[in-house]
């Protein structure tokens, strides 16, 4: 397979773009389709202070990679969540993305939630009695939670995530079964901050495909973690996104165009803007914006917790390091 630029040797062959690149062309053209990208859905400027989620795998640390070559300021932040799942694979994320940061003289910050909190996210999920005896969605709280947090502590614009095409279309699939009209309303490229305490959210990599990313970090000599949460084994994104590219390998694009029909169609008003703006107030004890009447589901969820470990109260006036806030 020869680049259609060069005619040099193809290093990845996009069926759905009908696009071979060699390995230098393709370095320079993902990084170009996401500026595009980033241009189109309005997401941030060269003047915004992007604050970069990173858990230590191939979308985030590629996404790091990218804004930095793009010439974005984008900073990391790592959240520690103490999932070891028997190869340790919150510190191996940790390590990777400290390594990146540090070869790259990028700034990373680092949460962790049992040092700042007191327990870790699995022990958090036996605790609460969420998500059934899985973590994932104390989790995913958790990480919302302290994202907005540290975003907002170090005067950050936006938070980039690195959640990918795959990931859009499994998400989209599950709305879709359940016809859930909230969340379909808010899934977009960019969440705008609706309100002070909430971040911009935004999502570069919405249209690059998983695998696009991987030959992305691959070819850039990333380090990346190669394992999944272990929590996400059997999981119902990992279901829908098997059935996704089963529907792929037939129809090439055939994903993409799941994802974008579905920005056109809300575009052109699908779905109406009522469900959209959730009723928001500051939380009794935090602060964070929040629909929950009182305290917000994350001090709810850390009072409990505190009662049943006896902790000290802890409130950390700021999870952002004062020497690093400036
Ligand atoms: P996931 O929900 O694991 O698919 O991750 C989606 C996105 O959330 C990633 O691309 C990261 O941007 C962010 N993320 C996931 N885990 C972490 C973490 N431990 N620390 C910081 N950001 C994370
Ligand atoms: Fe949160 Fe797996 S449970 S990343
Ligand atoms: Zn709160």
């Amino acid at each position: 397979m020869k680049c259609r630029k060069c005619g040099g040797t193809a290093v990845i062959n996009m069926r759905q773009h009908k696009l071979a690149l060699c390995a230098d062309d393709y370095l320079a053209w993902l990084p170009e389709q996401v500026q595009r990208f980033i241009e189109k859905y309005e997401m941030f400027t060269r003047d915004d202070r992007v604050l970069v989620a990173v858990s230590g795998g191939k979308d985030s640390l590629g996404l790091w990679d990218i804004l930095h070559r793009l010439g974005y300021q984008a900073d990391g932040l790592y959240i520690g969540l103490g999932i070891d799942g028997g190869f340790g694979y919150s510190d191996q994320s940790r390590e990777l993305s400290e390594r990146f940061a540090n070869e790259h003289g990028l700034k990373l910050h680092v949460v962790e939630v049992e040092q700042t909190y007191g327990a870790t996210i699995p022990e958090l999920a036996v605790i609460s009695n969420r998500g059934h005896g899985k973590p994932c969605s104390v989790c995913g709280l958790n990480k919302r939670y302290i994202m907005n947090r540290v975003a907002h502590d170090g005067g950050y614009t936006v938070l980039a995530t690195g959640h990918n095409l795959d990931d859009e279309a499994a998400v989209l699939m599950q709305n879709t079964l359940n016809w859930a009209g909230g969340y379909l309303v808010r899934q977009a490229p960019v969440l705008p901050a609706s309100r002070p305490g909430l971040a911009r959210k935004v999502k570069p990599l919405c249209r690059i495909y998983e695998r696009e990313m991987a030959a992305y970090t691959i070819t850039r000599g990333i380090e990346y973690i190669y394992d999944e949460c272990p929590h996400a084994v059997g999981s119902t994104t990992l279901y829908n996104k098997e059935l996704l590219n089963q529907l792929e390998e037939k129809r090439p694009g055939a994903k993409l165009q799941f994802y974008l029909s579905f920005l056109q169609a809300k575009e052109a008003g699908l779905f109406s803007a009522k469900a959209s703006e959730p009723d928001l107030h500051a939380c009794d004890r935090c602060g964070q914006p929040t629909t929950a009447p009182g305290e917000c589901s994350f001090c709810r969820l850390w009072d409990k917790v505190r009662g049943v470990k006896n902790l000290p109260d802890r409130v950390p006036a700021s999870l952002v390091a004062p020497a690093l806030s400036a």
